[in-house]
């Protein structure tokens, strides 16, 4: 079995910048597994399959025709051969994912196919049941964290960078909302698995925690 690192955690904690930088540090390979319940829900949108039809996008979900194409380290995806990249990060899509990421069958049926990401040298899977769920036998498991608030004040960074203008309380509120809905639902609750080392990055930066990281796994 290969190695591998899961990072779990809240939106917005910086799971995705810092398993992609771990992972290019490591030469390693990175499993999105959040992109996957994104495209699961572009796949619905794009064939007329109602969010709530379990059984439904339970069968798209296991027949998801996906490319990843990992270019300078940002990584394309493509949807049955169609540019998915800007679509499966928008509000609309990522709304959907969350529907579609509360439903058993549609868990169970991208179990496989998150495994299968599991290839020498090894593996950065970030999400927020891979340490508790999908590599439960993951040598190393980070839930990293931060404040919503700072969370909240780093999405607002971002948007602002995109051009758009969001105001700071309702983002909060968006992220508090979020929180509850992912910690609260009955299928792979957003824990930190038992085994899991705590990283707040509140206060710190994106190379510290890098850093951090890096040490944690040469221990
Ligand atoms: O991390 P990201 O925002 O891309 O995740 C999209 C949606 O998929 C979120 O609503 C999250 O709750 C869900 N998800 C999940 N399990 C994962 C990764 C993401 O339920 N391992």
């Amino acid at each position: 079995q290969a190695a591998v690192l899961t990072i779990d955690g809240p939106g917005g904690a910086g799971k995705g910048t810092i398993s992609r930088l771990v992972a290019e540090r490591l030469g390693w390979h990175l499993l999105d597994s959040g992109a996957l319940y994104r495209l699961t829900a572009l796949a619905a949108i794009r064939h007329g399959v109602a969010l709530d039809d379990e059984s439904a996008l339970a069968r798209l979900a296991g027949e998801l025709d996906v490319v990843f194409l990992a270019e300078g380290g940002e990584g394309r995806v493509l949807l049955e051969g169609q540019e998915a990249t800007g679509e499966i990060r928008t509000e609309h899509v990522g709304d959907a994912a969350s529907r579609v990421a509360s439903l058993p069958e549609v868990r169970a049926a991208l179990l496989q196919r998150q495994r299968d990401f599991r290839q020498a040298p090894g593996l950065v899977a970030d999400g927020r049941d891979m340490g508790t769920v999908v590599f439960r036998d993951a040598p190393l498991k980070i839930f990293l964290t931060a404040s919503a608030e700072e969370r909240a004040r780093r999405r607002h960074l971002q948007l602002r960078e995109a051009g758009v203008d969001a105001s700071l309380s309702s983002l909060l509120k968006e992220i508090q909302a979020r929180d509850a809905r992912d910690m609260q639902r009955s299928v792979a609750p957003l824990v930190p698995a038992d085994d899991a080392v705590t990283l707040d990055t509140t206060s710190l930066t994106i190379p510290e925690v890098v850093d951090r990281l890096t040490a944690l796994l040469a221990r």
